[in-house]
C-alpha cells in the first residue's frame, strides 16, 4: 500500500506438493529447501544414479546439521521421508508447482516445458531457475504461459536467502503472488524482476567475475586476487572461488547472454573461461576449475 507497510504476499492457490526437475547442484539444493520446510517433493532425473546423487548431497548436508546439533535424527528422517525420486516425468502429474533446474540449454528446456505442460495438472505453476535464458520463450512452448515464471535461486540454494521472481508479460499476477508467498514460506526473500538478461544480481555480478578472469590473464595470480577480494574487501568468497562454486559452464552461459544482450565489448567472455569449459574444468563439481578440489 502506498506509504504504508508492505503487504505480505498471499497464496492464491494451494501449494503442498512440489516437483523439482534436474539433479545438479541447484536442483539438489532446491529439493532440500522445500523438503526442509515441510513440502512433499517429487524430484525427477534421468537415471537412478543421478537421483542417488541428489539424495547423497541431501543426506550429507543433513548429517552436518545433525553433527552441529541443529537437527536430530528424527528430523532428518522426516525430511528424507518427504522426498521421492523418479526417472519418469509422469510422476509430476499431481504436483502444484514444478521448479525446473536442468542444464542451461534452450532446446532442452523447450522440450521439457512442452512435456510438463502435457503432464502437469491444469493450474500447476511451472517455475524455471534459468539464469540466462528468456523465460518468455519457455512460456510460449506451453499452453499456459500465464503459469510460467522464473524462480532464480542462488548457489548454495539452502544458504542463500535471495530468490529473484521473474515475471514475463504473460505471467498472471496470482501466480507471481503465490510464488512470492511460497518463497516467504521456505525462508527466502523474493525480489521482483522482469525477464531481462542477468535479472538484477547476475547483471552486476558477472561483469565483475569476468573482469577478474581478464585481470588474471593480464598477469595477476588467482590466489592474490581471491585473497584481496575476500580478506581485504570483505566478500565471502574471492571471484575464482565463486566461479568454481557456480560452475564455469553456467558462468560462461550467463556471460554470453549478457554480451549478446548489451553488446558491451568488456562483456565478451574471458578466453580462459572459455578454455576451462572446453577442457571440462567446470569447478567444484568436476574437481577442478580455477582451483583444484
Ligand atoms: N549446501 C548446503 N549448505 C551449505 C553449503 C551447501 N553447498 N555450503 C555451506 N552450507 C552451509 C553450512 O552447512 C553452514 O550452515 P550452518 O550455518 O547451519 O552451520 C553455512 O552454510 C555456512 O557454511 P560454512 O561455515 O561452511 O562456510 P562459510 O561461512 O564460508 O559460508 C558460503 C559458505 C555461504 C557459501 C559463503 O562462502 C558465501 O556466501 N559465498 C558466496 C556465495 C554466493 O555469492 N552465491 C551466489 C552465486 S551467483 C548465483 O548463484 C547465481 C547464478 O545464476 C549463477
Amino acid at each position: 500500500a502506498a506509504g504504508g507497510e508492505p503487504v505480505a504476499p498471499e497464496f492464491k492457490q494451494d501449494i503442498s506438493r512440489v516437483g523439482v526437475v534436474g539433479t545438479g547442484t541447484m536442483a539438489s539444493g532446491i529439493a532440500l529447501v522445500f523438503a526442509q520446510s515441510g513440502y512433499d517433493v517429487v524430484f525427477v532425473g534421468r537415471s537412478q544414479a543421478k537421483l542417488d546423487g541428489v539424495l547423497a548431497y541431501i543426506g550429507k548436508t543433513l548429517d552436518r546439521s545433525v553433527a552441529k546439533g541443529k537437527l536430530d535424527e528424527g528430523g532428518k528422517d522426516a525430511i528424507l521421508g518427504r522426498l521421492t525420486g523418479a526417472v519418469e516425468r509422469e510422476a509430476l502429474g499431481d504436483v502444484d508447482i514444478v521448479v525446473e533446474a536442468i542444464a542451461e540449454d534452450l532446446d532442452l528446456k523447450t522440450e521439457l516445458y512442452r512435456d510438463l505442460d502435457r503432464i502437469c495438472k491444469p493450474g500447476a505453476i511451472l517455475a524455471t531457475t534459468t539464469s540466462s535464458l528468456p523465460i518468455t520463450k519457455l512460456g510460449e512452448a506451453t499452453s499456459r504461459p500465464e503459469a510460467v515464471i522464473g524462480m532464480h535461486f542462488f548457489n548454495p540454494a539452502p544458504v542463500m536467502k535471495l530468490v529473484e521472481v521473474v515475471t514475463t508479460n504473460d505471467t498472471a499476477a496470482d501466480v507471481d503472488e503465490t510464488v512470492k508467498a511460497l518463497c516467504a514460506n521456505v525462508g527466502k526473500v523474493a525480489v521482483s524482476c522482469g525477464d531481462r538478461a542477468g535479472f538484477i544480481v547476475n547483471c552486476l555480478l558477472f561483469p565483475y567475475l569476468n573482469d577478474a578472469v581478464k585481470l588474471h590473464e593480464s598477469g595477476i595470480e588467482i590466489d592474490t586476487i581471491d585473497a584481496a577480494i575476500k580478506e581485504q574487501a570483505g566478500f565471502p568468497m574471492g571471484p575464482f572461488e565463486l566461479l568454481d562454486v557456480v560452475g564455469n559452464d553456467v558462468s560462461l552461459a550467463i556471460q554470453k547472454e549478457l554480451y549478446g544482450e548489451f553488446k558491451e565489448p568488456g562483456f565478451a567472455p574471458a578466453e580462459l573461461l572459455e578454455k576451462l569449459v572446453a577442457d571440462g574444468k567446470l569447478g567444484r563439481k568436476t574437481g577442478e576449475g580455477f582451483h583444484t578440489y
